[in-house]
């Protein structure tokens, strides 16, 4: 695969750990890519980087629906290596493989209360969502203490998620510090956020977020006439209906687009004043939005297409970063135990 230039000509600066993760439920799109993935290719650089497919975390509300998590899994791997998250310097990793994931879990449950984990506004937001209000799967509700797991096993310092994690990475951190406090040493690492600068793509109908279930994505792995449909069907100015007509921008999804994804910046200016003063129809915008995506998501579909035909490849890939994962989150396990008495042997 090709490396892109920064690879020769950044060296490692900081030592710095970062651990980020998807539930695998469905194929990553445009959003994703914006929100995390561009990020990723970026961080790898830099940072020692740990990407993890959340399958565990993701059977916690999937439980009627094991195939799917297990088939995404493979899925969202390849939009992984699609982007150009390259596993020569990026961790990637499947949660449920690594029992001491779960071992942690175990222990830092009794680190929190349920009245606080029925307060993180996270899981109360998502319990509504999922109509669990009646019937909390425990596992569920106890979610991030298995997140807690996740972040501390890798001492991870930076955690780069979207805005709706921040209730998880504060309870992290409350775990952290109450397992060193209480046990009296410097064992387990507090972490940050790392929020992206440009907030959260709104899905081709306008509304606020890209999410599968609202059926309003752009998948990465789209084929060229599904790109071309959907920027077809995506959302402008419902006051823009004659081209003489001055068009407005705000909430308008064609320039919310281009704005994140056409690097030909001045001559995207020169389209938004022409737009707004008049005289700009909608399918001219709607032309170069349809180019720009193509070009962006050509290449890494045909990566994409690649890749699935060697799924022993991207199998090799998942079990050693898993093994490699396995042997930190395994050092950080013998630690905590030993902290809890409970090392015997
Ligand atoms: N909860 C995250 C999500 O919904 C996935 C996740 C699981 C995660 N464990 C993590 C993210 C640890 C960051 C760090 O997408």
């Amino acid at each position: 695969m090709d490396q892109p230039a920064a690879v020769i000509t950044t060296a490692p600066t900081s030592p710095t750990v970062i651990l980020t993760g998807d539930r695998p439920t469905g194929p990553l799109h445009l959003g994703h890519y914006v929100g995390s993935l561009r990020g990723r290719v970026q961080y790898q650089h830099d940072y020692k980087q740990f990407v993890m497919l959340a399958d565990s975390q993701a059977l916690t509300d999937n439980m009627d629906d094991i195939d799917k998590v297990h088939r995404n899994v493979v899925e969202v791997a390849l939009d992984y290596l699609a982007v150009g998250i390259d596993p020569a310097k990026t961790t990637i990793f499947i949660q449920s493989q690594i029992p001491e994931l779960a071992e942690l879990t175990f222990y830092y449950l009794n680190l929190v209360t349920v009245a606080r984990l029925e307060r993180n506004p996270t899981v109360k937001q998502e319990i509504v969502l999922r109509g669990f209000e009646r019937d909390i799967p425990a596992g569920f509700l106890t979610y991030p203490a298995s997140q807690a797991a996740d972040i501390t096993a890798f001492k991870a310092q930076v955690v780069p998620v979207g805005e709706d994690q921040i209730p998880m990475i504060e309870q992290t951190n409350e775990i952290v510090r109450r397992f060193n406090r209480t046990y009296n040493q410097e064992i387990l690492v507090e972490c940050k956020a790392l929020v992206p600068e440009i907030g959260r793509l709104p899905g081709t109908d306008g509304k606020a977020k890209m999410s599968k279930s609202l059926g309003n994505t752009i998948n990465l792995g789209a084929s060229s006439d599904e790109i071309r449909a959907a920027v077809k069907k995506v959302y402008t100015d419902p006051l823009h209906l004659r081209v003489e007509d001055p068009g407005h921008l705000e909430g308008n999804v064609a320039f919310i687009y281009l704005d994140a994804f056409d690097n030909d910046k001045a001559s995207l200016e020169e389209m938004k004043a022409h737009y707004q003063r008049g005289g700009l129809g909608d399918s001219i915008v709607k032309k170069r939005l349809d180019a720009v995506l193509q070009e962006l998501l050509a290449p890494i579909r045909a990566r994409r297409e690649e890749l699935a035909k060697d799924k022993g490849y991207v199998m090799q890939v998942l079990k050693e970063g898993t093994m490699r994962a396995r042997e930190v989150a395994a050092r950080t396990t013998d630690e905590v135990k030993a902290a809890l008495g409970l090392n015997y042997f």
